[in-house]
Formats: structure tokens, sequence, C-alpha cells
């Protein structure tokens, strides 16, 4: 399950908006993370439990619940994208026990639910719900019942699961703590001036906390307004153990402004996030020796480099590896991550495995990582998340600088991610005597100049924005075709358009078309070439005359002096001229904007594609 969670404990008198609003408000933030269903739990001053949750999306059940009235000074609030159990009231989170004195919100799976809910029902619970989750008060409740405080209810309710999860819990037996437990599910507590925060992202209390911890598996712990616990625990086969954890050394404060998580005007996020592209490249690029410095010497000494992702990371790790081919001179491949233990089986020692991810929190990449620690790989991570799972499993990480992504649909962090992996290819191939300077000074030059011809691009693009919303919107089928480093580019067009705009888009090596999908095209089909780069434009207006003897509606993404490929195509998205490595980087925009308007002219929201979380911790 991907889910948004919350909980707040704070001094009542000095909030600025009662409880139940400030949790409205966070949960807002992580609407991104699920949005099926919604809800809260508050202990009132009275020492009153007070549950509210409903299906559907967070303004319109906070207001039909009144979110804004309840007062409280501790509380919890979820936002849900279902696994287990439709996406309806009474799946809807916080879970409760059966005396109605402890609520629950969760984000993960607990794998052994099964096994609980049958132990539970022997022992007299009521379970209410289809989710894995509601074991968890009762589990707590039980314990209680056996004589053991809250917290230690708590611990041992912890220590009884398997699986992936971050909990929050309150209870009205200590009605100022929030107990907490992390294992893979991601977990962070937020020290601020009107109370402490614990959540899925930073982005929940960015408003109201800067000072953060992020919480490591395994560990527990309770907070309150005053205190803070972290315990981390171990099992030696049957043995638990407890032990308690320093956490001032990881104390950091964020530096992402309160501005970066909101719309700032926009009307999506994701139109916000594309045009963010020229500051969050800015960045990754200011800061991209340094990032991928140690990366690269590790490259430079290596034979043989896997890059693993999923969905638009796959996309970036393909670029990478046909960067990294051709650059450095280096055996690369990238791997899609849900399917890499099929080729990591094949592993040698000195590989070097590469997690390409966004949130650091995608279960499948985790996963092949740990495989390739396991067979005794070198491993890696490039992410734009300090401190994530992933960044934490491996031995070197090179961050993107893009800011929070909140959009569902990834934009800025691709091209960063690009940039920042094209970097990296092109100092792994000095480091290894592939390249020489006059070589590498072309393209340093070129990746300087990547933030202004960003913001050009999105300009010009942005002036045929309404011819955009139709091209596409009537059409229920389309494929994106390139060859070489065009081709990534295609595919990471093709997935924006399927899950923003719900228009079935296919890409394919314009090369094998040929074998196959051809078939299907007839009078006025969208066929998108992506030209990146001249190494194979001969081929590519082959394609293009197949395609238009079919009756194909062709629009090509090409260089503007590409007149040749512009003039077998219907309509041609103008691209600057530039080195291939910034075309590979900045291509894609247009692609981003095709798909935004898409969407918008077929009255989608853009920011919450049906079917679709953010950060997926499920397999
Ligand atoms: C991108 O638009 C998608 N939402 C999705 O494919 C995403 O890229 C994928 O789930 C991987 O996420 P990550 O980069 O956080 O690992």
């Amino acid at each position: 399950m991907v889910c948004g969670i919350i909980g707040i404990t704070a001094n009542e008198d000095s909030l600025a908006k009662p409880l139940g609003g400030l949790i409205k408000e966070a949960l807002k933030r992580l609407e991104y993370r699920g949005y099926d269903s919604v809800g809260f739990a508050v202990i009132t001053r009275g020492g009153v439990l007070e549950v509210r949750k409903s299906k559907g999306m967070i303004d319109a059940v906070a207001q039909r619940l009144g979110f804004d009235s309840f007062t409280g000074s501790t509380g919890i609030g979820h936002t849900r994208w279902a696994t287990h159990g439709g996406p309806d009231d009474r799946n809807a989170h916080p879970h409760t026990d059966c005396g109605g004195r402890v609520a629950v919100v969760h984000n993960g799976i607990i794998e052994n639910h099964r096994e609980l809910k049958e132990l539970l029902v022997a022992q007299g619970h009521e379970i209410r719900s289809e989710t894995d989750t509601e074991v968890v008060p009762h589990l707590i409740e039980l314990f209680k019942a056996r004589g053991y405080s809250p917290y230690d209810a708590f611990k041992k309710t912890v220590e009884a699961l398997r699986g992936a999860y971050a909990i929050v819990a309150i209870d009205v037996d200590e009605p100022n703590r929030l107990f907490f437990a992390r294992n893979t599910s991601p977990l962070v507590i937020g020290i601020g001036a009107q109370g402490r925060f614990i959540a899925s992202d930073v982005v929940a209390f960015i408003n109201y906390a800067r000072k953060v911890i992020v919480l490591r598996d395994g560990e527990a712990g309770y907070v309150t307004l005053n205190d803070l616990l972290v315990e981390e625990m171990t099992r030696d086969g049957d043995t638990i153990t407890w032990r308690p954890v320093d956490v001032s050394s990881r104390l950091r404060t964020v530096e992402w402004s309160p501005e970066m998580a909101t719309k700032e005007g926009y009307s999506h996020f994701m139109i916000k996030e594309i045009h963010e592209q020229p500051y969050a490249l800015a960045s990754t690029l200011a800061a991209a020796r340094e990032s991928v410095e140690s990366l690269a010497r590790l490259l430079a000494k290596s034979e043989r480099v896997l890059l693993l992702g999923a969905g638009t990371s796959y996309h970036a790790a393909l670029t990478s590896a046909l960067l990294l081919r051709k650059y450095a001179g280096l055996w690369a491949e990238a791997l899609i991550s849900s399917e890499s233990s099929w080729y990591l089986k094949t592993l040698r020692s000195g590989d070097v495995v590469i997690g390409v991810s966004q949130s650091g929190e995608t279960i499948d990449t985790l996963k092949g990582i740990k495989e390739a620690r396991v067979r005794g790989a070198l491993t890696a991570a490039v992410t734009n998340v300090i401190e994530s799972t992933i960044a934490r499993e491996v031995d070197l990480t090179a961050y993107i600088r893009a800011g929070p992504e909140i959009g569902v649909a990834a934009t800025k962090t691709f091209t960063s991610q690009v940039a920042l992996l094209s970097y990296l290819a092109v100092r792994t191939g000095e480091l290894r005597g592939v390249l020489k300077q006059s070589n590498t000074s072309p393209v340093y030059k070129a990746l300087e100049e990547i933030p202004g011809v960003a913001s050009a691009i999105i300009s010009s693009v942005e002036r045929h924005a309404s011819w955009l919303a139709d091209a596409m919107c009537t059409k229920s089928s389309a494929y994106y075709l390139g060859r070489g480093l065009g081709l990534p580019i295609a595919m990471e067009g093709a997935l924006k358009l399927k899950e923003i705009a719900y228009v079935h888009a296919e890409a394919y090596p314009a090369g094998e078309s040929k074998h196959g999908p051809i078939a299907l095209v007839e009078e006025g089909f969208p066929v998108l070439f992506v030209v990146v780069g001249s190494d194979d434009e001969d081929l590519i207006k082959s394609n293009m005359e197949e395609m238009r003897a079919r009756g194909a509606r062709i629009i090509v993404v090409s260089p503007k002096n590409a007149e040749e490929i512009s003039s077998l195509a219907d309509f041609q998205f103008e691209m600057p001229v530039l080195h291939e490595i910034a075309s590979v980087i900045t291509y894609v925009i247009p692609l981003q904007i095709l798909a935004y308007y898409t969407a918008v002219r077929k009255g989608l929201d853009p920011d919450r594609p049906r079917n679709l979380a953010k950060t997926v911790t499920v397999f």
C-alpha cells in the first residue's frame, strides 16, 4: 500500500489552527501518495478518541466531515491508496480497537495479517474491515489487556508484525504520545515551534517544522511535545532485543522552502514542476561534479555496470546505459527493477549496480539493490531524496537536486536524473581516458547552457498549448518511436501520455515498428518520432516514410535544422540545435507538455491519475 500518514502532537493553545485543520493541511500535501479515501483521529481535551473517515478525496471528505472543527492536542491522519480491501469507508484509516481507545494509521503491507486476524478473532476481537492494518490496534488492545503499558503493548505489537510498515498510533491512555514504528515504508519526525510531527514525507509538515529526523528500518518509539524516544529492534531467531538509539546526530534542517510544496498559482503541480525544470536542472548541474565524483571514480575502475529503475527512472537508466557505453566505453545495461533478479543471477564480482529512483523508496528497485549486495556487487543510488531507504542501502549515492516533486507524473526529476547521469558518463569517460579534454569541454559547456535551453523550450512549446490539447484528446492510441538516445525519450513521452491522459501510447524502436506494430497504422493514426542527434537521421527518415505511406499523422520532436525530417512531419516541435547530450536531457519537455494539455482538455486531473501513486512500495 502506498499511503500518506501524519501524526501531530502539539500544545493546542499555540496552534495556528485547530488540530483537525492541521491534519487536513498535511494530508493535502500527502495526497500524491494516494487519494481513494481519507480519515483522521484526534484525542480531545476530554480524553475521547474521535475518528472520522470516508471514501473520497481530501477536500470533499474534509468538508463533509468537518475536519476543521476538531480540536485536540494529539491526532493522526491518513490518505489511502488501496491494496488490501477496496477503497470504501470501512477500509479507510484510521483503524481502531474494539474499545475505541487506540487508533492507527499505516502505510505498507503486513504480510502475516491473516494469521494475526485469526488469533485476534479467537480472542474475541471484532475485525470490521478487510485491511491488513486493523490487526494493529487490536493487538495493542490485546497486550494492554494482558497488563502491558501502552508503549510496551505497542512494542509487543510491532514484534508480532511481518512485512513493510510505517505506523503511527495514538492511545487515549497516553494522550500526549504519538507511537511510531518503521520497516521499509518511510517515516520522518519533524520538530517545530508549534509541535512535533511524524509523516511519510517532510512536505506534510514543512510549514511548521524544518528540523527533521528520518527514521530507519527496525526503529520504533514515541514522541511527545517535550520528549522523543527511538529504539531499535533486532531479531536473533526467536529472541527480540530493543536498544535505545541516540538520534541527536541525525537531526538535520530541511533546505526546501514551504513554497516549493505548493502550486504557487499554477493549476496543477505537474505543470508547475514542468516549469521548474530550469531551476531543478541548474541546481542539479551546479552540484553535479561533487555529486558524481565518487561514483565516476568507482566506474572508472569497473568493467560492467547495471542500472535498475522503474517507470520513468528506468527510462533515465536507459539513457545512462547508452551514454556510459558511448562516452565512457563501459559495458552498461539498464534493467527494469521488477525483472532484475533474473539478470542479477550472473553478476560478477566487481560489477557495479546503480539504483535510479526519484523517491529512493520504490520497493522493486530496493529489492534489486539488496539482491545485488548479497551477490557481492558494489551498489550506488541516484535519487532525489536524502536519506531515503535506497540511499541508505547502497555504498554510494549521487543526488539530483530537483526539489520536492508532488505530481504523480515525474517530470523535473526525469530531466534532472538524465542530466546527472549524463554528467556521470562524461566524467567517467574522462577518468577512463576515453574522452580527451577537447571532447569533454564542448559537453560541459553544453551542460552549463541546459537551464536556459530548457526555459526557452518550455516557452516555445507552451505557445502551442491549445493545438497540443486538441492533438491527442480524440485519439485512443499512439506510437512513440525513436532510435538510440531518442528511444528512452520516446518511451518516457508515451508513459506520460498513458498515465495522465489515459491514451494508449506505445513506444517502440523506430526500426522495429515495421516488424508488427505498423499493422495498426491507418489514416490519422498518431505517430510521434523523437530525433536526438544526427547519428540515425537517415534511418529515421525511412521509418517516417513507412508510416506516412500508411496515412499516419506524424509529429516529430527534432532539431529545427533537420529540414528533411520536418518535411515528412505534419507537425514539428522545433527544438534548438544542441549537443546530443543536451538534446537527450531536454527533448522530452514537449512530450510532457503534450501529455499535460491532453489530460486537461479531456477534463482529467493530471495530479491525480487513477490507480496510480507517486511512490510504489508494493511488489
Ligand atoms: C512516473 O511518471 C511514474 N509515476 C512512475 O513510473 C515512477 O517513475 C516509478 O514508480 C518509479 O519511481 P521512483 O523514481 O520514485 O523509483
